[in-house]
């Protein structure tokens, strides 16, 4: 299997990053530094590049406090050809290009990087909300109809839920027949995937040395065969609390480890572990549809205190074609080591580096993905 090959990664105006162009080779990068170094910037700037995704909800957080706009910019080989894609952000927008062609978010190859991280904890242990992220953002990736259909269903929530709240009944029937058209393939979709993502990461759990059995399956609210029915006979209390309340916008992921929820029983220490199996399958589920290994994406992997976890993290981006793993000491082993200090990565030892503070003539104008977007 072919790998997804980032060469070099360059920023400018990135929240505390100065700018830069970082050359990446293949194995594994560790980037190591003190706290608020710029090190989990780095990698979700690279993430955002690969990918064109991010979680923020607000794109201005991205932008450097004082400046109107950022860019971020990936030199990638990928399917066996040379490309570049570029992201500028500001203003609450955002414009993607690949090879200088304007795309949209959909278009950019979705299965180029995996980004572990700390918080995936939250994914067991959090609300709902968190483990419905992680699918539908996993299943969007591996299918442009998914999140194409995803995205008009809960528009068409948020619609529902407007007329609701107004107190109109009688303006929902349009908004039903919306969501009874959309619904059943969202669940049905997911259902399909989960057969595959949940032995994926059953495996890599028992991979971790987890010796309870992890599953992966869907609370539904609903049924696609019973949705139109529910939504019908909720309608009284919908409008009470102004919020459509069945659908597949309500489903849970339910972790199981040893025949018990998880998210109630888990210990802290095997939800880190069910977390990381999360990561793994994601990043073997994209491997298998994109027939490419995506770039793994490793934050603070110092921050791992179990000798075991921190051993497979290691393990992982070593097993991988090519990985950036960050932390407050130096990760061993690493092919290419970064220092980063006040949003400045210096390579050391080897010949990778741009000197230290130079800008990059092609930062130095300002990028054309920004300059366009006045035109
Ligand atoms: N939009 C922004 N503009 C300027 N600085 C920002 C912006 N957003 C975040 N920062 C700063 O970037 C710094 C580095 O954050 P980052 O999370 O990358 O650090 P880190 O090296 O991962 O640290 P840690 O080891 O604690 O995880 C923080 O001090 C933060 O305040
Ligand atoms: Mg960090």
């Amino acid at each position: 299997m072919q790998p997804v090959r980032l060469d070099s990664l360059s920023t400018l105006n990135y929240r505390n990053l100065a700018p830069c162009t970082l050359r990446f080779p293949a194995g594994v990068t560790g980037v190591y530094g003190e706290n608020g170094a710029g090190k989990t910037n780095l990698l979700e700037a690279a993430f955002l590049a690969l990918t064109g995704l991010t979680d923020v909800t607000r794109l201005e957080q991205l932008v450097q406090q004082g400046e109107k706009e950022a860019y971020v910019r990936a030199d990638l080989e990928s399917a066996g050809a040379l490309s570049i894609q570029e992201v500028g952000l500001g203003r609450g927008r955002r414009q993607l290009k690949v090879d200088g062609v304007r795309v949209r978010a959909g278009d950019l190859p979705r299965g180029s990087a995996v980004w572990i991280r700390p918080e995936d904890s939250e994914l067991v242990f959090g609300a709902p909300a968190g483990r419905r992220a992680y699918l539908d953002s996993l299943l969007s990736r591996v299918s442009a109809r998914y999140a194409q259909q995803l995205a008009r269903y809960e528009r068409t929530v948020s619609q529902r839920n407007a007329a609701l709240r107004g107190g109109e009944s009688w303006a929902t029937q349009v908004w039903d027949d919306a969501l009874v058209r959309l619904g059943p393939e969202i669940m049905l979709f997911r259902r399909r995937a989960l057969t595959r993502l949940s032995e994926l990461a059953a495996e890599a759990n028992a991979g971790l040395g987890s010796r309870k059995v992890l599953t992966l399956e869907l609370t539904e609210s609903t049924t696609p065969e019973t949705f139109a029915a529910d939504l019908a006979s909720r309608q009284a209390e919908e409008l009470a609390r102004g919020s459509t309340v069945t659908g597949p916008h309500r489903d849970d992921l339910l972790l199981t480890l040893g025949g018990f929820a998880a998210t109630e029983y888990a210990s802290r220490g095997e939800g880190r572990t069910i977390a990381l199996a999360l990561r793994r399958a994601e990043l073997e589920l994209l491997a298998e549809r994109f027939g490419e290994r995506p770039v793994l994406l490793v934050d603070d992997f110092s921050a791992e205190l179990d000798p075991g976890r921190r051993a497979f993290l290691l393990d992982l981006a070593a097993s991988v074609p090519q990985a950036i793993v960050t932390g407050t000491e130096r990760a061993p082993g690493a092919a290419q080591t970064l220092r980063a200090h006040a949003g400045r990565f210096t390579p050391e030892g080897d010949a990778w580096e741009l000197p230290d503070a130079e800008v990059p003539d092609e930062l130095e104008r300002r990028p054309e993905v920004l300059a366009e977007r006045d035109a």
